[in-house]
């Protein structure tokens, strides 16, 4: 492996490196991001490269304002403008019609492209210090567990990419809800960290078209995603009998060592569950159990977005 990443907070290195070019990690609210000039085609296809990802799953494009996203976009629908003053910076991402200065590798070829605004200091100082947006992936290899700190970019990554810019511990700990717009409507894509009631409260009530495993719309929504290399198995019926590891909510479940249990959140708080499934999916996949099993966690909130990750690993 000829590079290892460097990691660190230099913002004016992390904008050289991508204005030559290169493909970095940077930090966002929910999960890390596999970072390149979004205008540029060669350094987008390093990001495909780099993940193993195939071109038919396309990239969300990260600008630093509702300003920058307009250069950037043919229209922004009025229930979309609302979705992003009340909400950007943070966890949500709108699907609008693309100029033509976005590349067709950035939207697979599609009509749309998907423009989030992070909520995270120093990538928002890093966009403003750009004459660019970053199109950005989760900052994982395609199909495993999506990063939320720096050391898990580097632990996957690191021998492909030069820089990580470390942002500390992603604080929503899900990737973005994803929302499109169909004849004025507003449809939900993924579910993700910013809830569903949050999100009709300016909308009214959502569409939803989840789980497809080809969608045309939005492609990446496979149903086998997020996925430790070991067996997941959500919510099972009765005890599967072997050497499990648990991952709970507030309390033990019955029938498992408690030792062999980790609760993501003992108050039972849902945004620190959110905070911390992806750490423990992947600690425990290097853990000696040999399954993993996870309870449903309550269909609200972000407990809908957790429940919706660990069935895509459950699939994988
Ligand atoms: O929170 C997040 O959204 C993170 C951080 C890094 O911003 N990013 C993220 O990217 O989760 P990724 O590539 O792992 O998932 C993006 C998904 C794609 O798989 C696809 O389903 C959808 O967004 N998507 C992207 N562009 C689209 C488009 N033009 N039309 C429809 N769906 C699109
Ligand atoms: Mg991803």
């Amino acid at each position: 492996m000829s590079t290892i990443a460097q990691i660190g907070t230099d913002v004016a290195h992390a904008a050289a490196l991508l204005q030559s070019g290169e493909v970095i990690g940077i930090p966002t609210e929910t999960v890390y991001g596999l970072a390149a000039n979004a205008l540029n085609e060669e350094a987008v296809l390093k990001i495909f490269e780099a993940k193993g990802r195939p071109k038919f799953d396309p990239l969300i494009v990260h600008c630093a304002s509702i300003e920058a996203v307009k250069n950037y976009v043919t229209g922004v629908p009025a229930l979309a403008q609302q979705l992003l003053e009340k909400f950007a910076p943070g966890p949500v991402t709108v699907l609008l019609p693309k100029k033509k200065i976005i590349p067709d590798l950035v939207t697979s070829g599609l009509p749309q492209v998907a423009v989030r605004i992070p909520q995270h200091p120093l990538t928002l100082a890093l966009l403003q210090a750009l004459p660019f947006p970053l199109a950005a992936p989760s900052a994982n290899p395609f199909g495993y567990i999506s990063p939320t700190t720096a050391q898990h970019v580097a632990q996957q990554l690191g021998s492909r990419i030069p820089y990580i810019l470390d942002g500390g511990p992603a604080g929503v700990g899900v990737e973005s809800t994803i929302i499109g717009f169909e004849e004025g409507k507003p449809v939900l894509y993924r579910l993700g960290g910013l809830s569903i009631s949050e999100i009709e409260q300016i909308t009214g009530p959502l569409q939803q078209q989840l789980n497809q495993s080809s969608n045309p719309v939005a492609p990446g929504t496979l149903k086998s995603h997020y996925a430790p290399r070991k067996k997941l198995y959500f919510n099972p019926k009765g005890i599967v009998s072997g050497n499990a590891a648990v991952i709970g909510f507030n309390q033990l479940l019955p029938g498992y060592p408690a030792a062999a249990q980790t609760l993501l959140s003992p108050t039972g708080n849902l945004h620190e569950a959110a905070r911390n499934l992806f750490a423990t999916m992947r600690a425990l996949d290097e853990d000696p159990c040999d399954f993993i099993i996870a309870v449903a966690f309550p269909g609200e909130g972000l407990g809908l977005a957790i429940n919706d990750r660990l069935r895509r690993a459950a699939a994988g």
